[in-house]
């Protein structure tokens, strides 16, 4: 088969570019500790003021049996529930988050905290933020028109200024 001796040559600069850009993709993500949410569990998100866990009066950070600390979130249409969260710093957190209705993203401003929140699954990741400071948690997927309005805050307190109702 013939091949244009220029034509081969953009055949190996394309290849070059996609393994360069995998490359950066790869590095990035091992430094800022970056990996995919591997958590697959299923809800039915129709039903989920009435589950135990995402009914409204459960919502928010709490200990979890297993000792870690869990904030249960729900990201409705158009919002993150609870609206204001404070969390301590360098102190792995759990994220439990269903969506009440459509494909919703968090997306935490500053910190690797990033994932879709797909109805019909719980979306879990876990995290802890290096850094004290007031961020954004901004929905990442467009899922409406307040898609631009849909936004929660975390504070992000020093370890030694938290404290959960009920812990001593
Ligand atoms: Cu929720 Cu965009």
């Amino acid at each position: 088969m013939h091949i244009d001796p220029i034509e081969k040559k953009w055949v190996y600069i394309s290849f070059f570019m996609a393994f360069f850009m995998i490359g950066i993709l790869t590095a990035y993500a091992i430094n800022y500790n970056i990996k995919p949410p591997s958590n697959v569990e299923t809800i039915d998100s129709t039903r989920l003021h009435l589950t135990k866990e995402f009914n409204e009066d459960n919502l928010g950070i709490k200990r979890a049996d297993d000792g870690v600390l869990e904030v249960t979130m729900v990201a409705a249409r158009y919002g993150f529930y609870p609206q204001n969260m404070k969390v301590p710093a360098n102190t792995p957190i759990r994220f439990r988050i269903a969506s009440a209705d459509v494909l919703h993203g968090v997306h935490t401003a500053y910190t690797n905290l990033n994932t879709m929140v797909v109805p019909g699954y719980v979306s879990q990741v876990t995290t802890s933020f290096p850094h004290t400071g007031e961020f954004s948690m901004f929905c990442n997927e467009f899922c409406g028109l307040g898609h631009d309005y849909m936004w929660s805050r975390l504070y992000v307190v020093p370890k030694a200024e938290f404290k959960l109702d009920g812990d001593k």
